[in-house]
């Protein structure tokens, strides 16, 4: 977990990458995520959130919200950023130091890679990093995460996975490479249209890179879908048929970050191997372990 000096002079534990969380973070918020299942407590009662949005999202502002208020908390809920002063040209650095006086922490997603450190470093309560441009998305990997270990024998190792969509600029995808390249034996496939492949100075070495998804479906253990990324100026989209998708095998398990377009029929999702709805629960959960341990530090 990463520390930085802030204005106060004290050290704050802000998530700003993967790279900051080690695996007995990880497992800890697993474990507590779990117990989480269900319920509600008063832990951060009087403790305030700010979820800071400059970009659009459905599921990551509202599962913090969620997540928030389950434990007792409150949320200054600033999603259109339109509406605040960012629009009279203040710079983030002066957003971040003004909502740092008035809440515990702040989830902040912003269109510029390196925006969460910039916001680190000169707040004095914890930044977590809700989505930095193409950058990284560390809590979407939290719960992309105890999917995955869930759904295999709470293990993380030998696993075939393939990453589909556009690999250029997923964050979601960067995020969850990191994590998986912790453990043994994992195989990354990327497929992808050339113009959206996966940037080459973070492939992981022995994977394995194509346009078409038939040439690694059936030896698949997890699917990871993504959407193309209009609002990067990608264009070209992969849509998966039920045809294409008969191809996995049975213990096979398909997520996405959502939100889909088209990429996955929405036949699928009744299919038990379908679990991006399960991804966005173990995503409350996940938030709610995780802001307990960040705020209570
Ligand atoms: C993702 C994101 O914002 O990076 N959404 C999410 O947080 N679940 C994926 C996307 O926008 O395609």
């Amino acid at each position: 977990m990463m520390y930085i000096n802030n204005l106060k002079g004290k050290y704050v534990q802000h998530l700003l990458s993967v790279d900051d969380m080690s695996e007995d973070f990880i497992h800890e918020i697993w474990t507590n995520a779990l117990k989480n299942k269900d319920t509600n407590s008063d832990s951060l009662t009087g403790k305030i959130l700010t979820n800071l949005f400059y970009e659009p999202s459905t599921r990551t502002s509202s599962s913090f919200y969620s997540a928030m208020t389950k434990k007792g908390g409150s949320v200054i809920p600033i999603n259109n950023v339109k509406f605040s002063s960012v629009t009279k040209g203040e710079t983030l650095e002066d957003t971040i130091i003004t909502m740092s006086t008035m809440s515990d922490c702040i989830v902040l997603r912003h269109h510029e890679v390196g925006s969460a450190e910039r916001a680190a470093k000169v707040s004095p309560v914890p930044i977590i990093n809700g989505g930095d441009g193409n950058g990284e998305h560390p809590t979407q990997t939290l719960l992309d995460g105890l999917t995955i270990y869930s759904n295999n024998n709470n293990n993380l190792d030998n696993l075939n996975v393939t990453f589909i969509g556009d690999l250029k600029n997923g964050r979601t995808v960067k995020s969850l490479v990191k994590l998986l390249s912790r453990y043994k034996n994992n195989n990354f496939n990327f497929i992808s249209p050339d113009n959206l492949r996966y940037p080459s100075d973070i492939l992981p070495i022995d994977s394995f890179e194509s346009d078409k998804i038939e040439d690694v479906i059936s030896k698949t253990d997890v699917l990871y879908v993504t959407r193309v990324q209009k609002e990067r100026g990608s264009d070209h989209n992969y849509v998966l048929t039920e045809e294409t998708l008969s191809k996995l095998n049975d213990k096979a398990i398909v997520m996405h970050p959502l939100p889909r377009v088209n990429e996955i029929p929405k036949e699928f999702d009744k299919d038990k191997r379908a679990k991006y709805f399960e991804q966005m629960r173990n995503g409350l959960w996940c938030r709610m372990a995780l802001l307990e341990k960040i705020i209570l530090n």
